[in-house]
């Protein structure tokens, strides 16, 4: 199917709101890295996902750390630093100023969702390098949240009773001002403006904390967007002062700023991953802009081999002398860890036996070493993936047990997966699939207390 009708018989606006965010970097000069379409839209509130404990937006930080100084005690699997937001708090940590401890939490943020410090700066320098916050007024004067809005105002923005609400009055954040002398043009304007300035602390309009320079020339500060003939000071949040005072990301910046070819494109390959990166497979994108190239976060698996006598491998196994409870095991701890939220892990590509899935404590190591001593030269001298044998040797071991007990089963069985590589492998970003409970062998990895404010 040509993919022009795949995508007509899709609902793709999740496809349509990546699309346009894609295409407005395009439009401001950045050479993006691609697209593909492929998403799905939901229809409701996907109840199944935790958000945090705390019952109130932008509750204090406390509650989702064991220790607020150390970011790495977020409670997992969060990211966010806040209910309600997506990163970390604009401001400083629980509203305070303080690029250093911003830093902490943007590190830990984004390496929960996969990112290293490089595509960290190359991310946050990059999406500020264009538009701008929103917090022109006093906060006394919009109205309610989007989400808690009357229906006829729903997609329209914060309500905003005491102004119209638009361009120049749109109100988010709180924070108020653009980044960059030239906002609408992807260049290397933020890195200018960053280190070609000192910054202090002020209040915006609607009281919330931002950055501004000590001093600036009049020309380099932005215009305003529907009055071209006002100029206002830019400004910084304490994230964008993070990627100055913290000295890993400093370094990436200085790189940045000496290599402008480089920075594009470390940020347009940033990009494409931060909207790219849950939707599983590269065999799941559609589109004449999918880029050719395999990309490691993808977690590429080669096609595995659909012509070999299964029968005939499953006899093997049958014969090799492991127990129904070794088979099983190991079949069952290649295939759970499978995430439908990204569609990470699984059985494909036998990544379980590969850093760090072979030394997981819930893969028992030594009895996963031995069985795949005995499932690999069958693999091997049948032609099969060690992917596929794993999953057929689960079968025999299901198949056996069912008939010690008088019935006859066999189960269904679909070939062809393939085994990754060690170079195919991300390893870092695997440690957010290890198992923490197997309620299959009825084991957990650590003793856990639930807290009674939980
Ligand atoms: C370090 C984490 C980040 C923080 C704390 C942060 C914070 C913010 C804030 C407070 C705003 C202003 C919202 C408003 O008042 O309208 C904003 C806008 C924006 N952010 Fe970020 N951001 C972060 C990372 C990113 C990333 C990773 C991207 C994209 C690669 C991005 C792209 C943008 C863009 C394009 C705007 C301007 C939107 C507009 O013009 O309306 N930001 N960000």
């Amino acid at each position: 199917m040509a993919y022009q009708e795949k995508i007509r018989k899709r609902s793709v606006l999740a496809d349509l709101i990546i699309l346009a965010g894609t295409v407005a970097y395009d439009s401001m000069g950045l050479k993006t890295f691609g697209f593909g379409f492929g998403r799905e839209d939901i229809w409701g509130p996907e109840i199944d996902t935790y958000w945090g404990s705390e019952k109130e937006w932008l509750a204090r930080s406390e509650e989702r750390y064991d220790d607020l100084d150390d970011p790495s005690t977020l409670e997992n699997p969060l990211a966010a630093t806040h209910m309600g937001l997506i990163y970390v708090n604009p401001e400083g940590v629980n509203g305070v100023p303080g690029p250093q401890k911003t830093a902490d939490q943007i590190r830990e943020t984004f390496a929960r969702m996969a990112m290293n410090d490089e595509e960290t700066a190359a991310l946050t320098c990059g999406g500020h390098t264009v538009g701008k916050t929103h917090g022109r007024g006093a906060v006394d004067n919009i109205g309610v949240a989007p989400e808690a809005a009357g229906l006829e105002e729903q997609g329209l923005g914060w309500s905003n009773p005491g102004q119209d609400g638009k361009a120049t009055n749109a109100f988010t954040s709180g924070i108020e001002g653009a980044w960059t002398t030239h906002p609408t043009t992807f260049d290397m304007g933020f890195f200018d403006m960053l280190f070609g300035h000192e910054w202090h602390q002020v209040k915006s309009p609607a009281g919330a904390w931002q950055w501004e320079p000590v001093e600036i020339k009049e020309e380099d500060k932005p215009v305003d967007p529907t009055d071209p003939s006002v100029r206002h000071n830019p400004i910084m949040t304490d994230a964008d002062m993070a990627m100055k005072v913290d000295p890993i990301y400093n370094e990436y910046c200085q790189k940045f700023m000496a290599d402008p070819e480089y920075f594009r494109d470390t940020f347009a390959r940033a990009w494409f991953k931060l909207t790219h990166r849950d939707m599983g497979p590269r065999a799941n994108y559609l589109g004449p802009d999918v880029p050719k190239e395999d990309l490691i976060w993808q977690d590429p698996v080669p096609a595995g081999n659909t012509n070999y006598d299964v029968a005939a491998v499953k006899a093997k196994i049958a014969a090799s002398g492991l127990s129904n409870e070794d088979l099983i095991t190991t079949a069952w701890d290649s295939a759970r860890t499978y995430r439908g939220s990204d569609m990470r892990g699984g059985a494909n590509g036998a990544r379980i036996r590969l850093a760090p899935q072979k030394d997981w404590v819930g893969n028992e190591p030594d009895r996963l070493a031995k069985v795949l001593a005995v499932l690999e030269p069958i693999a091997a001298e049948a032609g099969a993936s060690v992917a596929d044998v794993i999953v057929l040797g689960g079968n025999v071991g299901v198949e056996n047990a069912i008939k010690a007990a008088g019935f006859s089963v066999e189960v269904p069985f679909a070939s062809g997966r393939g085994d990754a590589t060690d170079e195919m492998t991300d390893a870092a970003s695997f440690s957010v699939l290890e198992p923490i409970s197997d309620g299959f062998r009825n084991w957990q990895k650590q003793e856990y207390a639930v807290s009674q404010k939980k």
